[in-house]
């Protein structure tokens, strides 16, 4: 793999006009697709979409080896549809003590493009992940050493923090001297979603780039609180305050190239969103281009969706950008409240996609090639 982060040149989209967008395909930088009869369901609306997508390790039990990471692999091929073209790329999962030659081999045989790094228990499956940052040292030397870029879960686990600061206690205390320590490792620090981690990725060297997702561009934290408790809304890292948002909408569509796409789409099964203790996870892939394209729109930034979509992520992992292209028309959409799982056995068994019931402009059009 070739890690240079010039190998595209900023390009113009293809096209633009009141009624049509056609861009580079794009791809998705963080996802997670599960396993089993929701693995099944759920990587049809990613692939019809996007050319390629970092997987998540969060599985029970995570992906701590080449061969798991295969295998998981396989499955997710064997989940997609004929006709589309789509190319998982796969992720270790960090533990207290994954050996550093796993990395090695996984990353030397294609099989790892990365590790992601979850505090141990601050988030969705992230029990086995990592206690303290010093027991990842020697790993994280080797990913410096070898170009293997870290994916991290920025924030603290420490239930005396405050839940809306865990990010930026996380950048501050964990973060930079981390990046201090090993100065050419490659970082993404995922699903940001504060005005200060914009600002530290702006003012960090280009090996640190971060994604945004579609929901932290549309909602903050007061749509946890709309009207009742709408577990819906809730993720990790939980939304936060309207200026925050703002920070966020103003670094995705800033032409920056530190950031790009990533949907951080988490799907789980209506019975663990509705529950008293409830899942971290926010259902996107259905809707994930048009939620962004909105985005892009409302703030004036149409002509840089597909540098954020499309270009910007290649570029930072060295990749070649797709040749394929996609479109979407301006065709106003109703979001459908229900997607339905292919063997569902119960009426629960089903995801709520983000935007349900309500009106996306944009919509992918799926007969243009
Ligand atoms: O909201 C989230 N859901 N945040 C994460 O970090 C994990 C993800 C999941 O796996 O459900
Ligand atoms: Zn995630």
């Amino acid at each position: 793999m070739v890690h240079s982060p010039e190998v595209n040149l900023r390009l113009i989209p293809l096209h633009l006009s009141q009624d049509r967008i056609i861009i580079r395909q794009p791809d998705d930088w963080h996802l997670h697709l599960r396993d089993g009869d929701v693995l099944k369901t759920v990587v049809a609306p990613t692939s019809r979409v996007f050319r390629r997508a970092i997987v998540m390790p969060n599985l029970q039990p995570p992906i701590t080896s080449v061969q798991s990471a295969i295998d998981y692999r396989q499955r997710i091929m064997h989940a997609v549809p004929d006709g589309d073209l789509f190319t998982p790329l796969m992720t270790a999962y960090l533990t207290d003590d994954l050996s550093e030659e796993v990395l090695r081999e996984g990353f030397a045989r294609g099989v790892f493009f990365a590790a992601k790094l979850y505090p141990a228990n601050s988030t969705t499956n992230s029990a086995a992940g990592v206690t303290s940052l010093e027991n990842i040292y020697t790993a994280v030397e080797t990913m410096e050493e070898i170009g293997m870029p870290l994916l991290i879960h920025g924030e603290v686990a420490d239930i005396e923090i405050d839940i809306f600061d865990r990010e930026a206690v996380f950048i501050e205390s964990h973060l930079q001297p981390l990046l201090k320590r090993f100065p050419s490792l490659r970082v993404v620090l995922e699903h940001i979603t504060t005005a200060e981690a914009v600002e530290y990725v702006q003012n960090s060297s280009a090996k640190l780039a971060a994604t945004i997702t579609p929901h932290h561009l549309h909602i903050n934290r007061n749509a946890l609180f709309n009207g009742g408790l709408r577990s819906d809304f809730f993720c990790l890292p939980v939304a936060k305050r309207e200026h925050h948002r703002m920070a966020l909408r103003r670094a995705a569509t800033s032409g920056e190239p530190c950031f790009f796409l990533g949907t951080d789409s988490a799907p789980h099964l209506r019975e663990f969103k509705e529950s008293s203790c409830g899942c971290a996870g926010i259902f996107n892939a259905p809707n994930a281009i048009e939620s962004y394209a909105q985005v892009f729109e409302e703030e004036e930034a149409l002509d840089r969706l597909e540098d954020f979509s499309s270009v910007f992520g290649p570029n930072f992992y060295g990749l070649p950008v797709n040749k394929e292209i996609i479109s979407l028309v301006k065709k106003p959409h109703v979001v459908s409240l229900r997607f339905e799982l292919k063997k569902a056995e119960t009426s629960f068994e089903y995801l709520a996609p983000f935007h349900a019931g309500e009106t996306l402009n944009w919509s992918f059009d799926p007969n243009f090639s």
